[in-house]
């Protein structure tokens, strides 16, 4: 897949997308979310990808936010719709099939955290920095980042970034839970094709049901939860992975799964 601002890559069945405009810090303008929308829909139809990893180009940013060039002079029209637009790309992630991992290699800002937390889960280079700035420009988040974060975080310490506006760093943002592990910059990108490879090499269409059960679970009560989890575990035994993965088990071999 070819882009302006993205790159788009593979290794296996690893997908590699990067935010690539380092030249603004990685900012998000309106042509690189329609981009990383069709990127994610390309991806939710490729079932040869089990995994992907979301990162930023350059050692310096993730994503330093929105574009705030294109953003100043918007009208209340145009700012809804690009928060529109920002929020429809960040849920395609969130509900993209396979698991999405953020891999935050610098500044995590604005709409930055906001993409990294549309993402299964996060881990961080050291030198990684977490904010939702917005009230600093007179504005609030406007691609998700209100709800997102007090259910990663919990609603005080959202409320402390959302208001003071204040950056983290990554011991602070592995403290708090929003990221799951902090490496050296130079071994990030390593680490997350690590766990990406390790969820690869798990039955594909188990790791599917295991992202829907979390993802969908976490809109619904706990009975109806429950009970999703339970239809979600009883079609596993229809498939042919089911069979293998456990015969593997009794056999003392590794399994080989076909995602059938
Ligand atoms: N939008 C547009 N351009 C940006 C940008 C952004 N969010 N962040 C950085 N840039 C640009 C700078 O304008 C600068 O461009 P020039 O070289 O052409 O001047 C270049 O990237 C490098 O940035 P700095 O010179 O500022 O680098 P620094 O190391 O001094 O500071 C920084 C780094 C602290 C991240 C700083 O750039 C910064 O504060 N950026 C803005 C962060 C921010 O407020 N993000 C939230 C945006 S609003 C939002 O995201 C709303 C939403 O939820 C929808």
């Amino acid at each position: 897949m070819d882009f302006q601002h993205l790159i788009y890559e593979t290794a296996g069945s690893i997908a590699i997308v990067t935010i690539n405009r380092p030249k603004a810090l990685n900012a998000l303008n309106r042509a690189l979310l329609l981009e990383l929308d069709q990127a994610f829909a390309a991806i939710a139809d490729n079932r040869s990808i089990a995994a992907v990893i979301v990162t930023g180009a350059g050692e310096k940013s993730f994503v330093a936010g929105a574009d705030i060039a294109e953003m100043s002079a918007f009208d209340l029209a145009e700012a809804r719709a690009f928060s529109r637009l920002g929020q429809r790309a960040f849920q395609r992630i969130e509900e993209l099939p396979q698991p999405v991992i953020a891999a935050v290699n610098g500044f995590a800002l604005g709409g930055g955290c906001e993409l990294a937390m549309a993402c299964d889960f996060r881990i961080a280079s050291v030198n990684a920095r977490f904010g939702q700035p917005e009230v600093t420009l007179g504005v609030i988040p406007g691609f998700g980042g209100t709800q997102r974060l007090p259910r990663l975080v919990g609603q005080g310490m959202a409320a402390q970034l959302l208001y003071t506006g204040d950056m983290i760093g990554s011991d602070e943002a592995l403290r708090i839970g929003l990221v799951n592990k902090v490496v050296p910059a130079e071994s990030l990108i390593e680490e997350a094709k690590a766990i990406a490879g390790r969820i690869a090499g798990r039955g594909p269409l188990a790791v599917i049901a295991a992202k829907a059960a979390l993802r969908e679970g976490s809109n619904l009560d706990l009975n109806r939860a429950i009970a999703y989890e339970a239809e979600l575990f009883a079609s596993g035994f229809a498939t042919a992975d089911q069979k293998e993965g456990m015969a593997a088990f009794l056999q003392k071999r590794k399994a080989e799964f076909k995602g059938e």
